[in-house]
């Protein structure tokens, strides 16, 4: 083992979810790195867990303070609403609702190393996943003089060595069989692998999903609702105005009843490797679909289209963990620049797995001119105009097809 290089280390701050490899990082911590003190984090990102009980599990597996913290407001307004205003999707699918707690949980951590005078901070995350470089990264972003420790990609344990490990120091097993799938729950949505997820021909099973319905379960009436934004953020479903968590909760109540909002890809990961994930962010992939949409009537085409390129680049950032970068601050420059105008409605067709955007409108703000749009009475578009228009929109294709056409005899 060797411990040795961090014998330095005092105390740390761990990021703790109360499974069973988290708790044992605590006594590992303790016993293999001699740090006399290990503190743990658990980000209460409306996860629907209860985080008093798992506070005490860190205790009674030997942490000298155990902290709650209740990061949902943070989540969804500095998190999630950023990313819809970017109609953020990884590789078309994936709207990042894991990749965008990582930050704000490494966020914390660094805040209270600093306030309790830890020398480095510690996280669960083996060597295969995202999630590792998303924390790294943050954390020597916020705090480069931190020391990262990282138990699980240190240690050789199989999962039964680190039960057995952890039995030593007073952890108990876990009770009951578990799952064969490795779950991350948020408010945003839920990301689902392994278990026979592995074979990427294996449907998912309905078991698995928890905020969507099937499509046969689902009502058999479709439901129609508007969402209503304001500079890019929603603000209201139905009329109703909401605070930023109240939308974010009606929508995944919504669109999880119809069964929308499920996603099955095979995704690149950070790390060189494909894997097939399962989603259900029903709220956020909503918001998104209607967003984007409003977007379509406010914006100008050109901008439209830039954005598309900044949109695909902000996703990327985010889920390859840089999140507290130069590139992605400027991005958001340029982003919110554009939102100002994208004030709107826009209604949606919830049935049977699908969302379908039924209308769109922006009083202020739209871009579309029925009068100029119509095929029906004609008075303030010049059709004549169009002749000399198009004569040198397509000057040099017709330049090039003369040619070739000689080319050709
Ligand atoms: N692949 C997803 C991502 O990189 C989710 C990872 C979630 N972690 C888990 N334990 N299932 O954002």
């Amino acid at each position: 083992m060797e411990q040795i290089q961090m014998q330095q280390v005092k105390k740390v701050v761990l990021a703790y979810s109360g499974g069973v490899d988290t708790s044992v990082c605590i006594p590992y911590l303790k016993n293999e790195y001699g740090i006399s003190e290990v503190v743990t984090f658990v980000a209460d990102l409306g996860q629907g867990e209860d985080l008093e009980l798992i506070r005490q599990k860190a205790l009674n597996s030997g942490a000298s303070q155990s902290i709650v913290g209740n990061l949902v407001n943070s989540f969804v307004e500095k998190y999630a609403f950023p990313a819809i205003r970017a109609n953020a999707l990884y590789l078309d699918k994936y709207p990042l609702s894991t990749a965008l707690a990582r930050p704000l949980i490494a966020e914390n951590l660094v805040n209270i190393a600093r306030e309790i005078n830890a020398d480095a901070v510690a996280h669960g995350c083996t060597g295969k996943g995202n999630d590792q470089v998303r924390f790294d990264l943050a954390i020597n972003a916020l705090g480069p003089d931190l020391k990262i420790i990282t138990p699980a990609r240190e240690w050789n344990m199989s999962r039964e060595e680190a039960i057995v490990y952890g039995e030593k120091f007073g952890i108990p097993a876990p009770v009951s069989k578990k799952s064969p799938y490795s779950i991350d729950v948020n408010l945003l949505g839920r990301s689902i692998e392994a278990g026979i997820l592995e074979d990427p021909m294996q449907e998912a099973p309905e078991d698995i999903f928890a905020m969507t319905s099937s499509i046969y379960n689902s009502p058999d009436s479709p439901q129609d609702i508007e969402i209503v934004f304001k500079n890019g953020f929603p603000v209201g479903i139905n009329d109703e105005f909401l605070t930023p968590v109240e939308i974010i909760q009606k929508a995944n109540n919504l669109s999880g009843a119809h069964g929308f909002g499920r996603i099955d890809m095979i995704e690149d990961r950070v790390v060189g490797i494909k894997s097939r994930e399962i989603y259900e962010t029903p709220g956020l992939l909503l918001l998104i679909k209607a967003h984007k949409e409003l977007e379509s009537i406010t914006l100008n085409p050109d901008v439209v289209d830039f954005k598309g390129i900044v949109e695909k680049k902000w996703g990327q950032l985010v889920y390859q963990g840089f999140w507290f970068g130069p590139l992605k601050d400027s991005l958001e420059a340029f982003i919110s620049s554009t939102q100002t105008s994208v004030n709107g409605r826009v209604k949606i067709r919830l049935h049977k797995g699908n969302a379908t955007v039924i209308g769109r409108m922006s009083e202020n703000n739209s871009l579309y001119r029925e009068d100029l749009a119509t095929y029906s009475k004609d008075d303030v578009f010049n059709h004549s105009l169009a002749e000399g228009f198009i004569y040198m929109w397509g000057m040099s294709n017709k330049i090039w097809a003369e040619l070739n056409s000689k080319t050709k005899d």
